[in-house]
C-alpha cells in the first residue's frame, strides 16, 4: 500500500505540484490531500484540477487559538489516513502540540542551507552577508522552528549580480529537485541525507 501523503501550503504550490507530478509509477508514495489555510492558494485549484482532495482550513476566524486551528486541521486529515505531510510553502507556524502528534512524519522545504538562515527572507540576508553560496534543505519538522534532522540539500552558487528573487529563483528550481527526490527515499523508510548537486 502505498503511503499516503498531505501536502500543506499557502500559495502558489510550486513544490506541491513537483511533488504531486513525482509520485507516479513505482513511487511508494501518492498524493491523497493538499491542505490550504488560503482558499485563494493557487494550488488548492491546481491540485482540484488534478482531481486530488483539498481541504481549507482558513486560520483567521481562529484568531490566536492556534490549538483551536490545529485541531480543525487534525480533523480535516483524518478520513485520508495520512501517513506523511509534506509542508510546502505553509506559512503558518505549527504549535508543539501539533508538531509532536507527526514527529517523524513531517518534512518541510526550507529556502536555505540550514542552520544557516532560518525564518524568513532568507535570499536578502545571505546576499547582505557576501555568502558565496545559498541553496535549499529539506529536514524533518520538531517543535524547534527550521531545525530538524536534515534529509537533504540542495546548493546553489551566488553570482555577482543576484537579487534576492533571482537567487530565489534559482534555487527554487533546485527545491524542485530536491524535495521529490528526498521524499522517495522518505517514503520508503530511508532518511539518509541526499546533497545536490
Ligand atoms: C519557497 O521559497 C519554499 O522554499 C518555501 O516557500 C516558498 C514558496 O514555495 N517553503 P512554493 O512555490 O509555494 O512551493
Amino acid at each position: 500500500m502505498s503511503k499516503q501523503v498531505a501536502i500543506f501550503l499557502s500559495g502558489g504550490g510550486s513544490n506541491m505540484r513537483a511533488l504531486v507530478t513525482s509520485m507516479s509509477n513505482d513511487h511508494p508514495a501518492r498524493p491523497a490531500l493538499v491542505l490550504s489555510n488560503r482558499a485563494d492558494a493557487g494550488g488548492i485549484a491546481w491540485a482540484a484540477g488534478q482531481g486530488i482532495a483539498t481541504e481549507v482550513v482558513d486560520h483567521r476566524p481562529f484568531g490566536p487559538d492556534r490549538a483551536a486551528f490545529e485541531t480543525e486541521i487534525a480533523a480535516r486529515l483524518m478520513p485520508y489516513d495520512i501517513d506523511i505531510i509534506c509542508l510546502a510553502g505553509f506559512m503558518r507556524v505549527l504549535t508543539a502540540g501539533f508538531v509532536t502528534q507527526w514527529q517523524g512524519r513531517m518534512i518541510n522545504i526550507h529556502p536555505s542551507l540550514l542552520p544557516r538562515y532560518r525564518g524568513l527572507h532568507t535570499h536578502a540576508r545571505a546576499l547582505a552577508a557576501g555568502e558565496r553560496e545559498a541553496g535549499c534543505t529539506v529536514h524533518e519538522v520538531t517543535t524547534e522552528l527550521d531545525d530538524g534532522p536534515i534529509l537533504g540539500q540542495a546548493r546553489v552558487k551566488v553570482l555577482p549580480d543576484d537579487t534576492p528573487d533571482s537567487l530565489a529563483a534559482r534555487v527554487l528550481a533546485q527545491e524542485h529537485l530536491l524535495y521529490p527526490a528526498v521524499l522517495r527515499r522518505f517514503a520508503a523508510g530511508d532518511r539518509t541525507p541526499l546533497y545536490l548537486p
